[in-house]
């Protein structure tokens, strides 16, 4: 039998405290999530029993640190449905993932004229990283906007596709509106074109089904922390095919296979893409995160947080001169706000002084915000353990916050 949602609270430690002398809600999810006892515990169990470097070593502490290891790529990789258990490699995170990829594949695919695809709802990691790659290839860095609902524009995508096109990238979910972008139908059609997609799963793997067969994507990404997992670890995944002929992007030890003053090769998959000493317990860590949320049914995890960001939009947009941004068909997760006349710093300080966390400001989206004509935003980001009384903290906060601010 699955695991009830409305339980989850109490697997999370750090939920249960006083900030500020109010108990804690915790609306900062997309930042990062509060980590379950059990992860917790995986991480002391790794370096109080296990902690020994890993592929090095013939001791027990060194195998059973590399089984283990190698256990949380294989749970990994279940849990995105990937083809084969040597396609996910252990990063620290989507911004390295896409980094990598943003070095290998420009290195390796990417001439002078070519075009690269990026959205204007994409993280500064889902954006800079192609930008500066186009500029040391000396191929164009296109843009593809989004519309007054904050949702992206695939008749405009069709156009901007064409045979200059080496690689799309977009976001699942925008961490700053909560769009849920149709990233099947756009990976449907730049695959009619042989183009291949990443797609930025930041802010979908916790929320939205994640499944890389099934979308048919080329590389996904996403980072532990915001899985409720550890910070410091997070997946690139690619298709074999992509992999193999990609060149590594960091070197050094155990990457390699020769080495001599002449020449070097590389390991086989998924060493070749990870050099030095991994985050072993980060990846044990994740391993346990991915357990954790696996005890949950899927389906009904999915339409509890719809309901709960449904319930906190319409407590929003009840409170007089509160704007809230994108009017998107499907949004997930994530509330992004401000109040006329209220800068979102001093919203997010008065929140906090109620012990009420969220995030304000760019949120490292700058190409958002300059289309929304704002400065930044207040925005409260949902977790699978947020509930109805956690909205209602923070709507009755903004209320009261407007009356402190207004007066
Ligand atoms: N990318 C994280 C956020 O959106 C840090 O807050």
């Amino acid at each position: 039998m699955s695991k009830n949602i409305l339980s989850a609270k109490a697997d999370f430690p750090a939920l249960n405290q006083s900030v500020n002398d109010h108990p804690l809600v915790y609306l900062d999810n997309a930042a990062t999530t509060q980590k379950p006892q059990v992860v917790i515990d995986s991480l002391v169990h790794y370096y109080s029993r296990l902690n020994a470097n890993i592929h090095r070593g013939n001791h027990a502490l060194a195998v059973q640190a590399t089984e283990a290891y190698e256990a949380a790529r294989r749970k990994v990789a279940g849990f995105i449905n990937a083809e084969r258990n040597h396609e996910v490699i252990f990063t620290r995170g989507t911004t390295e993932s896409i980094n990598l990829l943003a070095y290998s594949f420009g290195e390796k695919f990417v001439q002078p004229g070519d075009e690269i695809i990026v959205t204007q709802l994409e993280h500064h990691s889902n954006y800079v990283p192609w930008q500066l790659m186009c500029q040391r290839r000396e191929a164009a860095f296109r843009v593809l906007p989004f519309d007054e609902h904050g949702e992206l524009d695939l008749t405009l995508f069709q156009r901007m596709l064409n045979e200059k096109t080496r690689l799309v990238a977009v976001n699942q979910v925008s961490n700053s509106l909560g769009t849920v972008n149709p990233v099947e139908e756009i990976i449907r059609l730049a695959h009619e074109h042989d183009i291949p997609v990443l797609v930025d799963a930041a802010q979908s793997v916790q929320h939205l089904p994640r499944d890389v067969r099934e979308l048919d994507a080329d590389f996904y990404v996403f980072s532990g922390h915001k899985m409720y997992g550890p910070m410091g670890i997070g997946v690139f995944y690619g298709k074999e095919k992509w992999l193999e002929v990609l060149p590594p992007f960091l070197s050094g030890g155990e990457m390699i296979d020769l080495v001599t003053p002449e020449k070097v090769t590389f390991n086989v998959l998924p060493y070749k893409f990870e050099a030095g000493t991994p985050n072993v317990a980060g990846a044990i860590g994740l391993g346990a995160a991915v357990d954790y949320l696996r005890q949950f049914d899927a389906a009904e995890l999915q339409k509890y947080e719809e309901d709960l960001l449904a319930y906190g939009l319409q407590l929003l947009s009840d409170i007089p001169d509160l704007i809230i941004y994108g009017s998107p068909k499907h949004r997930s997760s994530i509330l992004p706000f401000n109040v006329a006349g209220i800068q979102h710093y001093d919203m997010g300080v008065l929140l906090d002084s109620m012990g009420i966390a969220v995030r304000t400001g760019q949120h490292c989206t700058q190409p958002i915000m300059d289309a929304l004509h704002v400065s930044g935003t207040v925005r409260a980001s949902l977790a699978l353990y947020n509930d109805r009384a956690d909205l209602d903290a923070l709507a009755a906060g903004v209320r009261r916050a407007i009356k402190m601010l207004k007066r």
